[in-house]
C-alpha cells in the first residue's frame, strides 16, 4: 500500500528562516525543519512534499495539485499572504483536502495586521506559536486526520 502523502506548503521570506529574526522564528532553517518532519513523518507513516515559494499563485497551484495528487492534508504557512490573500482562500475553499494552518510565531500576539487570516477562514484548524514544533504538532493532527 503506497503511503499517505501530506504537502508541506510554505510561503515568502521562510527560505530564509534561521538567519531572518531569529528571536522571533527561531534558528532552524526550512531544512531543518524539513529534517525533522521527514523523521516524524516515517513514525507516522507518511510521506511529506515540502514547498516554499516566494510567490503566491504557486502556493495557489500546489494547493490544487495536493487534491489532484490526494494528498491526506496540507500543512500550510503562508507566511505574510496569511494576512492578505483572498486567492489562497478561496482555493483552499476549493479543494477538498483538509489544510492545516501553521506559524511558528503567534500572530494574534503580534502586529495587529497579523491577527486577520484568510487562510484561518478556510483551514481546518491553526497550530501557531511553537517554532518549529507548530510543523510537527500539525504533522501529528493531519495522521489524525487520514
Ligand atoms: C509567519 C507569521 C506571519 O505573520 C509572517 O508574515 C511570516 C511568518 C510565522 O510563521 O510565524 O512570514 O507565518
Amino acid at each position: 500500500m503506497t503511503q499517505a502523502c501530506v504537502y508541506v506548503l510554505n510561503g515568502p521570506n521562510l527560505n530564509l528562516l534561521g538567519t531572518r529574526e531569529p528571536e522571533i522564528y527561531g534558528a532552524d532553517t526550512l531544512d531543518d525543519i524539513a529534517a525533522k518532519l521527514t523523521e516524524r513523518a516515517e513514525a507516522l507513516a507518511l510521506t511529506i512534499e515540502m514547498r516554499q515559494s516566494n510567490h503566491e499563485g504557486h502556493l495557489v497551484d500546489w494547493l490544487h495539485e495536493a487534491q489532484a495528487e490526494d494528498a491526506a492534508a496540507v500543512i500550510l504557512n503562508a507566511g505574510a499572504f496569511t494576512h492578505t490573500s483572498i486567492a489562497l482562500l478561496d482555493a483552499i475553499r476549493s479543494i477538498r483536502t483538509p489544510v492545516i494552518e501553521v506559524h511558528l510565531s503567534n500572530p494574534h500576539a503580534r502586529e495587529a495586521f497579523r491577527h486577520k487570516s484568510y487562510v484561518g477562514m478556510a483551514a481546518k484548524g491553526t497550530i501557531c506559536g511553537f517554532g518549529a514544533d507548530s510543523y510537527l504538532l500539525a504533522l501529528d493532527a493531519a495522521a489524525k486526520l487520514k
